[in-house]
């Protein structure tokens, strides 16, 4: 999951997805991580605000740690999914080249179809960080029916 500053929108993601797997039991099964395409806020954790809403959502997002995006992401993980249209351009021209990764907007899964996740870092509290969860919660949803889909395809084939 990849956004600009990895302290809002792809924690988010990272946390929904990351409980999403735990109640399936598919945890040891598929990886979630996050980044940033910048250098901002290495090191930090996520956002307060997104820490709060991600919470009374039943999600814990504190743990995590924000790195930027490298070019092993390209080769460890099967999706590297942007948050927005800048985070894909950026994602496309770090790729290298011959990445086998489906690099893709998180929201090409979703049943919505805005295409981005607002970034709601220069927002108010509220509504932006509620908007982040809306559209991530609906999205994972679509990518775990994906993904569960993959491994069984995986089983059968061995
Ligand atoms: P994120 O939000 O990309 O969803 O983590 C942002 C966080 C920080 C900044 C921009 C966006 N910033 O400019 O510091």
């Amino acid at each position: 999951m990849v956004c600009l500053g990895n302290i809002c929108r792809s924690p988010t993601a990272h946390g929904v997805l990351e409980k999403l797997l735990q109640n399936k039991g598919l945890s040891d099964s598929i990886e979630v991580d996050s980044a940033g395409t910048s250098t901002y806020h290495i090191g930090d954790h996520p956002d307060p605000r997104s820490i709060a809403a991600a919470q009374r959502r039943g999600y814990s997002l504190e743990a995590q740690v924000a790195r930027q995006v490298r070019s092993s992401d390209f080769q460890e993980f099967d999706y590297v999914l942007a948050m927005d249209i800048d985070n894909l351009q950026h994602l496309e021209s770090a790729a290298p080249s011959g990445c086998k990764a489906n690099v893709q907007l998180l929201l090409s899964f979703s049943s919505d179809a805005t295409e981005s996740v607002p970034d709601p870092y220069f927002g108010d509290a509220g509504q932006g960080f509620e908007k982040v969860l809306d559209l991530v919660e609906d999205s994972c949803q679509c990518l775990l029916v994906q993904l569960q889909r993959e491994l069984s395809n995986t089983k059968t084939e061995q």
